[in-house]
């Protein structure tokens, strides 16, 4: 796998995100029907649909995956639809926050883990758009986000601890933050030791009270990654791009 330049400034970060959210929208096609996914790398690829509607007569409907990114794509003037009145999507694009050399994710650091599930699931194809800081050998250095219910929470992240090596913690602390569903996160620290994500997934999935859990096994079909070594398309061999 390609090993990028670490970028190193805030500034460099930005730019970063910004040309990898732009390169996205090579994958758009004229009539396709969006996922529009959440966070500071897609939402250039957002902002670029919306120049795109406006400036080339773009024609494309979207689903988003977050309140945020809802009047995000409102104010560029995306038209926005339901899954239930597309039927399904032709490419969902969204961020991540790290990818694996078998373009496994973890996503959730920005709390739309579920509704970025529910709509990647729904697309007939995933592009994650990402800096280099994102690519690891072994997800889980960036702690694991699950969406739990608010009832009886603490028993949920105590079953939870179970599995996870390190600390489980709810996100926001006494003040906590409250996803898009009315939901809590838990940021789980297991450490880059998530060589089986899958079954890790299904083990999480199966206590009761978590909602969704930021691993995204066998949907993600391509990465674009900006490094200060320019944009590279990383296509998955096993995907649905190719
Ligand atoms: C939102 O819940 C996340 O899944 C984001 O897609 C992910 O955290 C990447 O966000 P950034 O592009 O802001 O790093």
């Amino acid at each position: 796998m390609f090993v990028p330049r670490l970028a190193s400034s805030v500034s460099e970060v930005e730019e970063l995100k910004r040309e990898a959210g732009i390169a996205a929208c090579d994958f758009i096609r004229n009539g396709m029907k969006l996922g529009l996914g959440t966070g500071s790398t897609v939402k250039y690829t957002v902002i670029e649909i919306g120049r795109r509607i406006a400036e080339e007569g773009l024609e494309v409907v979207g689903v988003p995956t977050s309140e945020a990114t809802r009047i995000l794509a409102d104010q560029v003037g995306i038209p926005l639809v339901s899954l239930a009145e597309t039927g399904g999507l032709d490419l969902v694009i969204d961020g991540a926050d790290e990818f694996d050399g078998n373009f496994a994710l973890i996503k959730g650091g920005g709390g739309a883990l579920t509704r970025e599930k529910i709509v990647a699931q729904s697309s007939n194809g995933m592009v994650v758009v990402a800096d280099d800081r994102k690519q690891v050998s072994t997800l889980g250095a960036f702690d694991l986000p699950i969406e739990v219910l608010p009832f009886e929470w603490r028993r949920t992240a105590d079953r939870v601890a179970e599995i996870c090596p390190g600390k489980v913690s709810r996100r926001g602390g006494v003040e906590p933050f409250i996803t898009d569903n009315g939901g809590y996160i838990l940021d789980c620290k297991f450490g880059d030791s998530i060589s089986t994500p899958s079954s890790l997934e299904t083990k999480i999935l199966s206590i009761a009270g978590v909602v969704e859990v930021g691993l995204f096994v066998g949907i993600c079909d391509a990465v674009i990654l900006a490094s200060s070594g320019g944009v590279l398309t990383l296509v998955n061999e096993n995907g649905r791009l190719t």
